[in-house]
This record gives structure tokens, C-alpha cells and sequence, in this order.
């Protein structure tokens, strides 16, 4: 068999507890060089072994003199492996190599004007006067011997310096952030010209790697995976059925609880479309019996929760001997479990709901992706846009949109707007510019008039939220024609509605959801 021909050039960002540790490892991919973050615990021994390309030392809140500030194995920087330091990473470049470091006069917060004084490396190619974007006090004062200061700010801060001999790079901007102009310019000298990189690393090379390593995983084993028609599940289905064919089943679980047109679409691109061994589980009657008369959010959370591991448990019981289950980890969740350094945000255990104790290995191709990677590994592999481009959807699905009693009724008059706002966004346009979009149904009652006749019904908000990463979430200006519109629809077209209204709270203080 001819084998693929997959890049293995890598580079590794070294996280010093920045939050910017994830932007550069994205940045660096966009140049189509593989790129993995690492705990500044490893160790040059460890680097050794795994031979990058190149290392980039990120930025950090510490500054190198503070007790507990977290330092780096010095070794690293004697390897022969080019090294890019970022922020605190030049700084601490500086002082492990005898430099010096310190507050300086100047600190500089934001956009700042740069002249390079040396258009080799780095800076080849690009203009002499610069914008960087800085966040600093300390600053490099004097640099370790055989390194030139190669540009400064207007302030006369050294804002790069570099050892062309031994391949050892620092700047004080930050090159990862779209306040840098010519940010991505400069890593890309950095990847391409001092690691010699040559940016092999797209989505089909990712895509062959990890079908062989499926292939060499998974063996002649069964794989189960929980499908929600979401962009990871579906992914990861996807990857998973292109490695090992009918060695995947695929359990979807219609709690009841789903979108309009839903079930249906899960069914027709995974059971049809891709001929996929699909599960399809009809499980609306045991879900809304056991949330008949529950209204408060958390308890309803937690029956769903559980009850989807008992359906799925029972299913995947019925399909014999299974020895792995799918799962749709992506990066962020690798590295927040913690790969990287100070920043250990939480114990991340995405198991989607899915039991822990199955007896099962997990396989998960989507490891080492982040989420615009994966929905572009949905292009590649041919899931409809539907798919690819989806919104987030809770797990606990219209339950918690559907503020006070679970019934079948509600959740019908729910569906049906909610199906209205989705078309009227897509059609306007403005699907992909929003994070969320959705509609949530009130317990309320209010007054209103049709035709000749009083209505006392129930109002519906409408949700729509931009965002980068739900952590924080704004309102959508969405134009008064749009909302006309959708507004009009929904209280003509949807029988037990008699007003919209727009929900036009940010988060923090709300949140995205309304339970
Ligand atoms: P909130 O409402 O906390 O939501 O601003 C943040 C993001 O998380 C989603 N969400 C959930 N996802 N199970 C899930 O799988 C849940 O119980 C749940 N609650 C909220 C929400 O849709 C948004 O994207």
C-alpha cells in the first residue's frame, strides 16, 4: 500500500501561563505548520526526543525575577533548535543567557510604534516602521551576548533581538494578535526561514494521518459513537467511518428534545448520505415522562443527563462485544485539562454525557484540533453546511429554552418558532456571523388581539448572541426589519404565541441560555 505523504514538521509553543499560548499555536497552523503547546516543565531531553522544528516561548503574567516565576529547562536553548521568544519569552531568553532584564522606563500597553534597526531573519521583507501590539513592564535592557537588539519602540525599548548564529529570536510585541499588522509575517520568517519549515500541514494531511492512526488503533474492533448531529460528534463520526467503515455504529438518541427536522437530517446524512450504521433511538416518550412536571433547570439537566446514559447504555448493550467509544475531545479541552501551565481552568472531562465506566478505550481523532480546524475537516470530508457551520447546541437541547413545564404541547409551539428564526437568520444573511441564535418560550401569559378576538397566550424571546467562545457573549444588532419579520411570523404562523420579545442581555451578567 502506498502510504500518504503526511508532514511531520511540528513546532511547539511553550505556555508560560499565557492566555495567548492557544492564539499562537492557532496562528502558527494557519501557516500550515503543525503545532503543539507543552508545559514549560518539559524538559530538553524531552525536546530532544521529539525533534520540532522550531520552539516559541509565549508570553506570561510573571515577570523573570518573582519568586515562583515559571522558568524554562536551559538547556532548550542549546539544542540547535531555532527558539522564538514572545513577551516574557525573550525576556526570560535574555536572562537565562546572562542578559538583563528589568522594568525599565517605558511600560507599554497596547499598540506601539516599532523601527527596525535589522531587516535580516524576523523582519526580511517587511517594512522598516511597524505597529506592535505590547503588554509588558520588564523589558530586555541589555542582550545576552552574540544577540543584536534588531528593532526598538519609539520609547527606544528593545522590541526584538536575535542571534542569528544560534538561531535564537526574541520579540517584546505580540505577533499573534490582529493588532499586529505584520504579525503573521514575522512567524512566518520565523517557521519558514529560521525552522525551515515548509507548511505541509493542512486539513487532508491531517485528515490521512488520522484515518491510519484510527486504522492502527481500532484494529478489527467495534467503535460505538454517541451522534448528536453536532460539528464534533458529526466530525468525528465522519473520521472514524472513513477509517473503518461498518466497524463504527453510530447511536443517535431522539430525546424529544431536538430541533425542528432534526432527527431527520442526522438520519439522512449519516444513515443515508454517508451509509453509516446508525442507531436511531426514539426515546421521546421516556425522556418527557420522566421531566413530566419538573420544572427547575439543574434537576432537569440531571434527569436528561442520566437518562441519556441509560438509553445509550442499553443500545450499545445490544450491539454485542464493543471494545471503543468515540469521542469528540477537541484541543482547548486537552489544554485546559491541563497540558499547559499556571492557567489550569478546569477539569475538562467532555464525555458528552456518555458513561465512564463502559470498559472501553476511547478513540479520539479530534485531539489535537481546535474548532475552525475541525468544522474545516467536516469541508473536507463532504458534511452538508448544515453540519459544518451548526450553532452550539446544549446537550439538554429545547429543556432548557423552555422556561417552567416540560410538555409535548410546549415543546411543539417552541419548535415551530424556534424553526422560523433559523430561517429568517439564514436567509437574511446572518447565520454564520452569530455564535447562537434561538428561541425560548415563557410560562407567562399576556393579552393581545387578532382579528376581532382577545388572545391571552404565551410570549417568545428571541435570543441572538455574538460571541468568540460563549465564555463571553454580547447581543446581536440585528436590523428592526429582520426582527419584523421574524417577529410577524411567529406570532401568525405559531398557534399559543402572541408577542416576541428581544432578548438584549450580554453575558456577563446573563448568560446564553435562559436556564
Ligand atoms: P450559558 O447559558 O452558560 O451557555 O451562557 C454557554 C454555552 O454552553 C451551552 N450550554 C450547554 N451545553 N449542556 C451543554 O452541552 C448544557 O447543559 C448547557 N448549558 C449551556 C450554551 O448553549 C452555550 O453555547
Amino acid at each position: 500500500m502506498i502510504q500518504p505523504k503526511v508532514s511531520r514538521e511540528q513546532v511547539f509553543v511553550i505556555d508560560f501561563g499565557a492566555q495567548y499560548s492557544q492564539l499562537i499555536a492557532r496562528r502558527i497552523r494557519e501557516c500550515k505548520v503543525y503545532c503543539e503547546i507543552k508545559p514549560h516543565t518539559i524538559t530538553a531531553d524531552e525536546i530532544r526526543a521529539l525533534n520540532p522544528s522550531g520552539i516559541v516561548l509565549s508570553g506570561g503574567p510573571a515577570s523573570v525575577y518573582e519568586d515562583g516565576a515559571p522558568h524554562l529547562d536551559k538547556d532548550i536553548l542549546h539544542l540547535g533548535i531555532p527558539v522564538l521568544g514572545i513577551c516574557y519569552g525573550m525576556q526570560l531568553m535574555a536572562h537565562l543567557l546572562d542578559g538583563r532584564v528589568g522594568p525599565g522606563e517605558a511600560r507599554e500597553y497596547g499598540k506601539t510604534d516599532m523601527t527596525v534597526e535589522d531587516a535580516g531573519d524576523l523582519f526580511a521583507g517587511i517594512d522598516k516602521e511597524l505597529v506592535g501590539w505590547m503588554s509588558h513592564g520588564d523589558s530586555v535592557i541589555d542582550p545576552p551576548n552574540g544577540f543584536k537588539i534588531t528593532a526598538r519602540t519609539s520609547n527606544g525599548v528593545a522590541a526584538a533581538m536575535s542571534d542569528t548564529q544560534r538561531k535564537l529570536f526574541g520579540v517584546q510585541f505580540h505577533p499573534e494578535v490582529v493588532h499586529t499588522p505584520k504579525g503573521t509575517e514575522v512567524l512566518k520568517n520565523f517557521l519558514y526561514g529560521s525552522c525551515e519549515c515548509q507548511g505541509l500541514w493542512t486539513m487532508k494531511s491531517f485528515i490521512d494521518q488520522a484515518t491510519e492512526s484510527i486504522r492502527n488503533q481500532v484494529g478489527k474492533g467495534q467503535v460505538v459513537c454517541g451522534l448528536s448531529g453536532g460539528v464534533d460528534s458529526s466530525a468525528v463520526a465522519a473520521l472514524i467511518h472513513r477509517a473503518v467503515g461498518d466497524q463504527l455504529t453510530c447511536i443517535f438518541v431522539n430525546n424529544g428534545l431536538l430541533r425542528k427536522g432534526e432527527a431527520e437530517m442526522v438520519q439522512k446524512t449519516f444513515g443515508e448520505s454517508f451509509k453509516m450504521r446508525l442507531v436511531y433511538v426514539d426515546a421521546e416518550d421516556r425522556f418527557l415522562d420522566k421531566l413530566s412536571g419538573v420544572s427547575d433547570p439543574e434537576r432537569k439537566r440531571k434527569i436528561i443527563g442520566e437518562e441519556f446514559i441509560r438509553v445509550f447504555e442499553d443500545e450499545a448493550a445490544k450491539l454485542g462485544e464493543v471494545q471503543y467509544l468515540a469521542q469528540g475531545t477537541i484541543y482547548p479541552d486537552v489544554v485546559e485539562s491541563g497540558t499547559g501551565s499556571a492557567a489550569v481552568i478546569k477539569s475538562h472531562h467532555n464525555v458528552g454525557g456518555l458513561p465512564e465506566d463502559m470498559n472501553m478505550d476511547l478513540v479520539e481523532p479530534l485531539r489535537q484540533l481546535f474548532k475552525d480546524e475541525v468544522r474545516e475537516v467536516c469541508e473536507e470530508i463532504g458534511l452538508p453546511e448544515e453540519i459544518t457551520w451548526r450553532h452550539p447546541f446544549p446537550g439538554p437541547g429545547l429543556a432548557v429554552r423552555l422556561v417552567g413545564d416540560i410538555t409535548k404541547e410546549r415543546l411543539d409551539i417552541l419548535r415551530e418558532a424556534d424553526a422560523i428564526v433559523l430561517e429568517e437568520i439564514k436567509k437574511a444573511g446572518f447565520y454564520r456571523t452569530l455564535w447562537q441564535v434561538f428561541a425560548v418560550l415563557l410560562p407567562i401569559r399576556s393579552v393581545g388581539v387578532m382579528g376581532d378576538f382577545r388572545t391571552y397566550a404565551n410570549p417568545v424571546v428571541l435570543r441572538a448572541v455574538t460571541s468568540e467562545d460563549a465564555m463571553t457573549a454580547d447581543w446581536a444588532r440585528l436590523p428592526y426589519d429582520l426582527l419584523e419579520r421574524i417577529s410577524n411570523r411567529i406570532i401568525n404562523e405559531v398557534k399559543g404565541v402572541n408577542r416576541v420579545l428581544y432578548d438584549i442581555s450580554s453575558k456577563p451578567p446573563a448568560t446564553i441560555e435562559w436556564e
